[in-house]
């Protein structure tokens, strides 16, 4: 089957090189002329484990090109998805959909034969209506479908999120939509991972339901992780002591910094302000937004108080700067709230992450990068461990405390332990939702 991707992002690159993968013809299409020039050389501009060498592979195989021309992707092609950007608009906190009603536009004023219009990207409840209502009008002879086909992709796994998913799921109306989505996912139906058949609003509420579910788990162990600190509770303990408990599992219950990136703000966002819409607020989201936020604060009070109540005059070392492990993005990660209060409270910063330097340099202003994290930790008084990077998980403690002027560890992602902080030296150990210490060096008795 021939397939059209329009947005060659992160969802659309990963879907459209899969669905490759999957043995369809797969023509990706971007405005962006250099963006599309840099993919038909061969590079990928994401980091993604595993992505180039896939997108090698269906190239070379012949299922797979870029281009900017709509005609040609759409020539012949029987579905098209939309998987462009719905960034928060500005002003009122909701998606901002300008993108894709711009591409069901010129979907509709190219397509000759009947296609199936599948959204890709996160979007509100309705706008699928809509973007049946923007393809009527701006053709009303076209003959199409639209669904709904949200990705639950993670970054850093997303092959694998693609290949072997929890779960695909598809809001249509018709029949004939049904077959040519059943069409595109066969390899999955075959392998039987579970294809959810719904409604169109249906599938968009999934989306944004199972985001702000996650996001609240989250969100509610790193409240409990507050008051573990204060009750002298050890939050991992409890963690994989609710965990057990089938009904409530034990992924997505890791405290931390509070959760970033792509999608999680975004979307918890956008359906706190659909409930607004809709009459009906939705107190746990908005809840969880607002408590993330106060999250990311209460991490900026635990890194004054290591640095004796002032960061100015000390030296930070950062490790880790994306809003998780194994991707190069840093939308809304913690430490664009970290490092600016680090910076402005006079301290001199350096950071360390495997991937985050290109877009850090640009959204971390004043602070210096180093490439190695033990050269990052030369001098500092205090290291705080940000981004769980497979690097940072087995780290040589005592060659880290030697090399500091005060060693204190701020460990947000909970890797080490109060022993194995003892063990190598540190005169501080703090970390999220457990008892730390605070040892007083000779120098300051003195
Ligand atoms: C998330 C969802 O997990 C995907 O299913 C979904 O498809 C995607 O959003 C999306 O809507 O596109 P992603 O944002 O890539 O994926 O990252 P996650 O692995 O979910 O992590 C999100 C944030 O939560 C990170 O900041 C992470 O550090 C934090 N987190 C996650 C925790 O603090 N604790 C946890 O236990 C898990």
């Amino acid at each position: 089957m021939k397939i059209a991707m329009i947005g060659t992002g992160y969802v659309g690159l990963v879907s459209g090189i899969c669905l490759s993968d999957f043995g369809h013809d797969v023509v990706c299409v971007d405005k962006d002329s250099s963006k599309v020039e840099r993919l038909q050389r061969g590079e990928v501009p994401i980091y993604e484990p595993g992505l180039d060498q896939l997108m090698e592979k269906n190239v070379s195989a012949g299922r797979l090109s870029f281009t900017i021309d709509l005609t040609e992707a759409l020539d012949d092609a029987e579905a098209v998805f939309i998987a462009v950007g719905t960034p928060t608009r500005r002003g009122d906190g909701h998606a901002d959909l300008s993108f894709v009603m711009a591409a069901a536009e010129e979907i509709a004023k190219t397509a000759k034969n009947y296609i199936v219009i599948v959204t890709k990207s996160t979007v509100p409840v309705g706008t699928n209506r809509q973007v049946k209502q923007t393809v009527r009008k701006a053709n009303p002879d076209l003959e199409f479908d639209v669904a709904s086909n949200p990705e639950f992709l993670r970054e850093g796994a997303a092959i694998e999120d693609f290949m072997k998913p929890d779960r695909v799921v598809v809001g249509v109306q018709t029949e004939r939509a049904a077959e040519v989505m059943q069409e595109i996912y066969r390899p999955l139906y075959l392998r039987e991972f579970p294809i959810l058949t719904t409604d169109l609003e249906s599938a968009e509420m999934i989306k944004y339901a199972a985001n702000a579910f996650l996001a609240t788990k989250i969100t509610f162990i790193n409240e409990i992780a507050a008051l573990c600190e204060r009750t002298g509770a050890d939050v991992k303990q409890v963690s994989r002591g609710m965990g057990l408990d089938g009904r409530i599992g034990n992924k997505f219950l890791h405290a931390g910094p509070g959760y970033g990136g792509s999608c999680f703000p975004k979307d918890t966002r956008a359906l706190a302000r659909t409930g607004q819409e809709h009459g009906l607020p939705l107190q746990i989201t908005e809840a969880v937004i607002a408590v993330n936020e106060e999250i990311k604060r209460r991490m900026i009070d635990k890194l004054v108080d290591m640095c004796d109540g002032s960061f100015n005059g000390k030296t930070v070392a950062v490790l880790g700067a994306t809003f998780k492990p194994n991707t190069d993005d840093m939308r809304e990660a913690p430490s664009l709230t970290i490092v600016p209060a680090l910076v402005g409270g006079g301290a001199k910063v350096r950071v360390c992450d495997p991937q985050g330097q290109r877009e850090g340099e640009e959204r971390l202003p004043g602070v210096q990068w180093v490439d190695d994290p033990y050269k990052c930790v030369s001098k500092a008084h205090l290291v705080v461990l940000l981004t769980e990077w497979n690097e940072f998980r087995a780290l040589d403690l005592k060659r880290i405390a030697r090399k500091m002027e005060t060693p204190r560890l701020a460990d947000l992602r909970n890797i080490y332990s109060v022993k194995d902080a003892k063990r190598a030296g540190f005169d501080a150990y703090e970390s999220v939702g457990r008892v730390g210490f605070l040892r007083q060096t000779a120098k300051e008795t003195a």
